[in-house]
């Protein structure tokens, strides 16, 4: 049988860019415990949508934990305090009646505010294009052992694989760091047969847009590691510095 709780929001309001910004408080009352955070949202949106008001504009898409598009910080934290899951999959059953619950955009100066909880990640879409992709052609899928790989890669991969480009790293960084995200993204290319053939131009550039984009430096917090909804491991951090200083000494 689910239960209803009543909250207090401070949510971040802001028109675009330019505008200063600043929270509001709003009432959500007998919510439902079954309901994830963003359906919470959607309620308090279809009542200020009622009273003639702008509802609050946030991210989301597959509401699965797959797409990365939702991340709200909730309290301080990427996603909120449940570990390993994402904004829409953080039920309101993890909260307590008559909770007061601060949700604020992603931080960082690369992810420059689109409106309210809305932030702009295209920074992530050009690390990628700069060189996170495969460019040799694989042709259809091969039989199953055709290319033999270790399984220890094969499992590091699909780990690494599982980077969703939320960007709550970042906001989690005390240096706005995307460093555990390019580590995910240049370990699981590289990890593979079909990636090692660019991975050092790969990381080269990707290294280098990551720098362009205004994102800061690792400074082993850790931060990153315990706010990512897929429980990347630091250690893809490594894997990148260590392919990234091979790169160089190569170039
Ligand atoms: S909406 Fe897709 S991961 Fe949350």
């Amino acid at each position: 049988m689910s239960n209803t709780i009543n909250l207090t929001l401070h949510i971040w309001r802001q028109k675009n860019l330019n505008d200063k910004g600043r929270f509001e408080v709003y009432k959500a009352a007998d919510i439902d415990t079954d309901m994830s955070f963003l359906e919470m949202l959607d309620v308090v949106n279809e009542r200020l949508t009622k009273e003639g008001k702008e509802p609050i504009a946030f991210d989301h898409d597959c509401r699965e934990g797959i797409c990365g598009m939702c991340a709200g910080v909730v309290n301080g934290r990427p996603h909120g305090h449940l570990p390993q899951t994402t904004l829409c999959q953080l039920h309101l059953r993890h909260f307590k009646d008559n909770e007061t619950i601060v949700i604020e955009p992603l931080r960082s100066k690369a992810f420059p505010v689109v409106k309210d909880l809305v932030v702009d990640r295209s920074a992530f879409d050009r690390i990628i294009a700069s060189g996170g992709f495969i460019s040799v052609k694989t042709g259809a899928a091969p039989e199953a052992h055709t290319v033999p790989i270790r399984r220890e890669n094969a499992e590091l991969a699909m780990d690494a694989a599982a980077c969703i480009g939320c960007g709550a790293c970042v906001a989690a960084c005390p240096n706005a760091s995307a460093m555990l995200f390019v580590g995910a993204k240049v370990s699981h290319i590289k990890l593979l047969p079909q990636g090692q053939i660019e991975a050092q131009e790969r990381v080269r550039k990707m290294v280098a847009q990551m720098d362009k984009e205004g994102f800061g430096n690792c400074s082993n917090a850790y931060a990153c590691e315990a706010a990512c909804p897929k429980g990347i491991s630091v250690s893809t951090i490594a894997r990148m510095n260590k392919e990234y200083f091979a790169a160089k000494l190569t170039e």
